[in-house]
């Protein structure tokens, strides 16, 4: 859920052309240094042979919000140049410009125009917030109120570029008889002249961070005084380096914008994938990028054929996460489209995808009421695609690993581990079949059974062209984001459980395969101590100093710590026990007035804030939220530090751990940047080679 104030990247690029730093939380439009914009912006790299749209924009503005926009000049002309750069990325020498058109042998595009309103500073976004902030980016798109700035746009874009030689370029916008606005973009080839793997395993486990990883040690491995005596399969691979999660706009990252710059080696927007986000209403037209996934359906014979394609996930398979494998879209919440993505492709841009597995949950977008064109898309899945299509456990263990598969197991995102495993009975009643009938969803599979079948299928349909497959345990950010950390934990745990099922795979099936496993942003969780919560409970709920004292006090902190009371005497990876007496003290940086217990609610997810009712005396005039009073008993009052339109915790800044092994493993043992894992997967698949 991404609502509210959002802060901005300083877009401090490759400053040899621009000087100018943006430095506000609120920009007309990100990547766009002054009134002309270039699409892709400054600092983008592409892949030689690689397929992208260019978009230029010319804006103006009205002097104040709520003013009336200028009139923008059409007549605008777009070259670009090979250029020379030095260490520092200053432009030391440079050919004679040549019309965009020209070079790229692109045909004329027509001229286009509309206009936008955005919100200058946090003060005029907080005034234009009447009702719902839901949703609310700091662009409108219609929409005049006195507190945002309106700007007219006329705009040009040109589809389906690509470049046949490597290097550096300078693409230069001539506007307004002589304003002038330039951009760097770096064309990228492979550095080996083979492929390194044959297939390749994509882990993601949504929001995860390392100290999640750590927290998830300390309850499922034992520990004698002061050392594990067993690891967690992700600390045994064998390479790993730091992925820094920033996005185009968004110093912190949401799952689309960063799964974006994984697919395609572009930074993107919040909400938008495999596009960079343009000013214009509609979530379609935005400039494109190739994604890996379309890449490899393409890839020519000398370089082994195309690939199988596998995409995995415990949320919706139309989350921002698996759809970006196969999506090109301004917005994330386009379910209904993303859906038919995955069948027919994008029109218009590259080839199909089409996965050859596709397992998840989200089958409401599949069934007429959310569908596109109220069709019944397992049945287009069916008659269109061959696809055999499950809805169980069962069904899917029972799957012939030669057909294409679509497994969809839940109407919604599927349930997580624990409730899944152990808690069974919270699934009852919960009308999340996936045929929409209004049964439950009583027999989902866990991440391994997705994970072996994908392989097992993935490996038949790929022969020589090998496999790419992306597989996401979703849930470690969907439980961390109501801050309900023992849900988050046995999802990262049940990921890492898949990571060792599908080694062995790999071990057994064909080691000629890259596995790796990183996380797409962070949360700021972290444990500090522990909780011995029989004291806590009996503690009184408030006291004379209004602090809690004696609560607190059932906080262990360095030596008062000891250990958890955790165990996993069966070996399963999971701890045998989720309630123990002594649990671990964790909490998040971020986070709306709620209550913490410090304990597992058995019986559902945490539900940290409620929607304010007009009870409050401080209300303000858009949708704000107050801690939910059924969690109030017995626990720790917090008061949030968030702005009262969020109902839960947020992302945060920190690199998220990326872990490697197999061929090309030695590609990811570093601090990079997040747009460098899609080369890197690019290198080890033998794409981007010289033409
Ligand atoms: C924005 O464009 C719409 C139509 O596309 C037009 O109706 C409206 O008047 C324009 N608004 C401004 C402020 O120019
Ligand atoms: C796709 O391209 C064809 C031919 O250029 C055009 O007629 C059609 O309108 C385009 N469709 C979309 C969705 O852009
Ligand atoms: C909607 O469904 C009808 C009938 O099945 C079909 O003819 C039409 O092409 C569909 N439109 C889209 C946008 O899929
Ligand atoms: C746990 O969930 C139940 C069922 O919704 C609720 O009544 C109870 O208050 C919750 N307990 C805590 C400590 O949040
Ligand atoms: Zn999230």
């Amino acid at each position: 859920m991404l609502t509210g104030l959002k802060a901005v990247a300083l877009l401090a690029t490759l400053s040899a052309l621009s000087t100018s730093v943006v430095a506000d939380q609120f920009t007309r439009f990100p990547g766009c240094p002054d009134k002309a914009c270039i699409l892709p912006p400054t600092s983008a790299e592409m892949l030689l042979g690689a397929k992208f749209d260019v978009r230029v924009e010319i804006h103006e503005e009205a002097k104040a919000p709520g003013g009336v926009a200028g009139k923008p000049n059409p007549n605008f002309e777009i070259s670009i140049a090979k250029v020379h750069l030095n260490d520092d990325g200053k432009v030391i020498q440079e050919s004679k410009p040549v019309p965009l058109e020209q070079y790229l042998r692109l045909e004329p595009a027509p001229l286009e125009s509309w206009n936008f309103t955005y919100f200058q500073d946090a003060a005029h976004f907080w005034k234009g917030q009447g009702g719902a902030v839901e949703n609310a980016d700091h662009t409108h798109n219609g929409g005049v109120s006195s507190a945002s700035t309106p700007v007219n746009v006329v705009s040009k874009v040109w589809r389906r570029a690509s470049f046949r030689h490597s290097g550096d370029f300078k693409v230069t916008v001539k506007y307004n008889n002589g304003e002038k606005t330039e951009a760097l973009w770096k064309v990228r080839k492979s550095q080996f002249k083979k492929r390194i793997a044959k297939n390749a395993i994509f882990f993601i486990g949504d929001g995860m961070t390392t100290p999640m990883i750590s927290a998830a040690r300390v309850i499922s491995r034992k520990n004698v005084n002061g050392k594990y005596q067993k690891w967690m399969q992700m600390d045994r691979m064998e390479e790993m380096g730091h992925v820094i999660p920033c996005g185009l706009d968004a110093l912190i990252t949401d799952s689309a914008n960063s799964a974006s710059a994984y697919n395609t080696g572009h930074k993107s927007s919040v909400n938008g994938l495999g596009v960079y986000a343009d000013t214009s209403d509609d979530p379609f037209d935005d400039p494109k990028q190739e994604l890996l996934a379309e890449l490899l359906r393409r890839r020519e014979k000398k370089q082994g054929g195309p690939a199988a394609i596998g995409v995995v996930t415990t949320a919706e398979v139309q989350d921002a996460t698996p759809a970006a494998v196969v999506s090109h879209t301004r917005r994330r919440g386009t379910k209904a489209e993303i859906t038919d993505f995955f069948i027919h492709g994008v029109k218009n841009f590259s080839v199909p995808v089409r996965p050859d597995v596709l397992l998840g949950g989200g089958g409401s977008y599949f069934l007429p009421g959310k569908s596109l064109n109220k069709t019944n898309y397992y049945d287009i899945f069916r008659k269109e695609g061959g696809y055999n299509v499950v809805h169980s456990k069962t069904d899917l263990l029972k799957h012939n690993n030669k057909d294409p598969l679509l497994g969809i197991f839940h109407k919604g995102n599927m349930d997580v581990w624990l409730d899944r495993n152990v808690y069974k009975d919270n699934l009852k009643g919960k009308k999340s079949s996936p045929l929409g009938d209004g049964s439950d969803a009583l027999d989902q599979p866990n991440l391994v059974d997705m994970t072996i079948t994908a392989l097992n299928t993935l490996k038949k349909r790929g022969g020589n062209g090998g496999f790419f497959a992306m597989i996401e345990a979703a849930s470690i950010d969907k439980m961390m984001h109501p801050l309900d950390f023992h849900r988050g934990l046995a999802d990262l745990l049940e990921l890492d459980n898949a990571v060792k099922a599908a080694l062995e795979w790999v071990k057994k099936n064909d080691p000629d395969t890259l596995v790796v496993v990183t996380a797409d942003h962070g949360h700021g969780f972290d444990v500090y101590g522990t909780v011995d919560t029989e004291f806590f409970n009996a503690a009184p709920d408030n006291d004379e100093s209004g602090t809690q004292i004696e609560k607190r006090g059932a906080i262990g902190i360095y030596e008062t710590a000891g250990w958890p009371g955790y165990k996993d005497e069966d070996g399963d990876g999971f701890p045998d026990n989720w309630t123990p007496r002594v649990t671990l003290a964790a909490g998040t940086v971020n986070f709306p007035n709620y209550h913490e217990t410090f304990q597992l609610n058995t019986t559902r997810v945490k539900n940290p804030a409620i929607l304010d009712k007009g009870t409050h005396s401080h209300k303000p005039a858009y949708d704000s939220y107050i801690a939910n009073p059924d969690e109030a008993e017995g626990a720790l009052h917090r008061t949030g530090n968030l702005p009262v339109s969020e109902s839960q915790g947020v992302h945060s800044l920190q690199d998220v751990p990326v872990f490697a092994s197999g061929p090309g493993a030695h590609l990811f043992g570093r601090v990079m940047d997040n747009t460098e894992i899609f080369f890197n997967f690019a290198e080890a698949l033998g794409l981007g080679q010289d033409q």
